[in-house]
């Protein structure tokens, strides 16, 4: 495929086109003063991260973002989707700021709008600090706490110009991802932890929003992640088996906030586990958004496990898969656009804060043909709009990522960027994705 079929017309007035990144994936970590993170440590310990690669230089945002900016410009866009790197802001998890980092983040907020791109922030996307890893990271209930605290910081320095705010990006990744299946920092298969992790960065996203709309701020979110759950057959425990999936990746989070409950699927095994009064904190989380963010990449056919009713089966890929060997899905995401509006959050205004997909992309005389990435852009946002006519209140469309870049365990390989990055060189190159969209956005 080598042009889209939507035009922007095709969308509401007023709907935002963006391309999201990541601190810890762009900007290199090692620059500015930042303290160390626990994805530091992680990536530094055999066996985590492919070639022990790690965020040091990453795509050395942190020198090149006007340069960065440029070609979002360039391209038409009217978002941009970033993140604030607490290690680089509070290099000791706590206490005073690094000055260097503040006002980093304050150049790179002036520099958007200077180019009138709406910054869109996500203030915890990963790195944890060091320091606050040594005390038990978010398996301990001290970590909301500081979290409050650092967003006091960030959002006293740049609350002013920022569109939107999400507090946290993917709980589901810093919380079961990582310390229940183990493939993220802290790299930990412990279910005590787990079911620490899986309260606390809900009760961090409670504590940080009241405290933020407390200071006056506004337009206040979170970014979950979706994916959706096939059962593989009708049987009872294959449906059993989908739902204990579901109510662990797509129901916890955005219950909690909407519902004041976690779902009793999740709860079964979870629960024994869970800190010492943790229902009391429901109030604190059970707050309505001003709006929601939607991460969606793919499906997952689910199959029972006899052996570990906690860790359902999931199947290999029958549909067409992306460089990370996921399936491309595109009802999936009008699925949980309609979901969303339906049993969870109303008419909140939802954004797709990310949806992109990696591939084995190169550089051939000075271009990058990536009709595939076409082809699931185009799958994607037509799936968007479906839901937009069925009455969803979607607001924008952020493509994953604007750059290749550090995409966690998998290291450099994966390339997600609608922009080739040559990471040697540094060199930039629009891919024939970032031109696609560019033009279905000025028609
Ligand atoms: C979700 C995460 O937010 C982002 O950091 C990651 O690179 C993409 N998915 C792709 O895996």
């Amino acid at each position: 495929m080598k042009d889209l079929s939507f035009s922007r017309s095709d969308f509401p007035e007023g709907f935002l086109f963006g391309a999201a990144t990541a601190a810890y994936q762009i900007e290199g970590a090692q620059y500015g003063g930042a303290g160390h993170s626990h994805w530091d440590t992680f990536a530094a310990t055999p066996g985590n991260v492919i070639r022990r690669e790690d965020g040091a230089q990453a795509c050395d945002h942190y020198h090149r973002y006007e340069e960065d900016f440029d070609i979002l410009k360039a391209g038409g866009f009217d978002a941009y989707r970033f993140s604030t790197s607490w290690a680089r802001v509070q290099p000791e998890g706590k206490g005073p700021a690094n000055p260097e980092g503040l006002d980093f983040y304050d150049r790179l907020v002036d520099a958007m709008l200077a180019r009138d791109l709406k910054p869109f922030l996500t203030l915890y996307h990963w790195e944890l600090p060091s320091a606050l890893a040594d005390i038990g990271g978010w398996a301990n209930r001290e970590i909301p706490e500081r979290f409050a605290d650092f967003s006091e910081l960030v959002m006293g320095r740049i609350g002013d110009r920022v569109s939107a705010t999400a507090t946290l990006n993917e709980p589901w990744c810093v919380a079961f991802l990582s310390h229940f299946l183990g493939h993220h920092a802290p790299g930990l298969r412990d279910i005590r932890a787990t079911a620490r992790a899986m309260h606390h960065v809900m009760l961090a996203h409670g504590l940080a929003t009241e405290r933020m709309r407390g200071l006056g701020h506004e337009n206040l979110g979170i970014v979950l992640n979706f994916d959706r759950a096939i059962p593989a057959s009708g049987s009872a425990e294959d449906r059993a088996a989908t739902a204990t999936q579901d109510a662990v990746f797509n129901r916890w989070f955005i219950e909690a906030i909407t519902k004041g409950a976690y779902p009793e699927e999740a709860l079964a095994f979870l629960g024994p586990h869970m800190p010492a009064g943790w229902e009391a904190d429901m109030a604190t989380i059970n707050k309505p958004l001003d709006w929601l963010g939607v991460n969606y990449y793919t499906r997952h056919v689910v199959k029972a496990n006899a052996d570990d009713p906690m860790s359902p089966i999931n199947l290999d890929a029958e549909l067409p898969t992306t460089q990370m060997g996921w399936e491309i899905y595109p009802e999936g995401l009008e699925y949980f656009l309609t979901w969303l509006k339906d049993e969870q959050v109303g008419d909140t205004p939802l954004y797709v804060t990310e949806n992109g997909m990696a591939w084995d992309d190169r550089v051939e005389n000075g271009t990058v043909f990536d009709p595939e990435r076409i082809g699931f852009i185009d799958g994607h946002y037509q799936a968007a709009l479906r839901a937009i006519k069925a009455g969803a209140n979607v607001k924008g469309f952020f493509y994953w990522s604007l750059l290749d870049n550090y995409e966690w365990a998998f290291g450099y390989e994966k390339r997600f960027g609608m922009v080739h990055v040559d990471f040697d060189s540094m060199v930039r190159t629009p891919k024939a994705s970032y031109h696609a969209l560019k033009a279905a956005m000025a028609r």
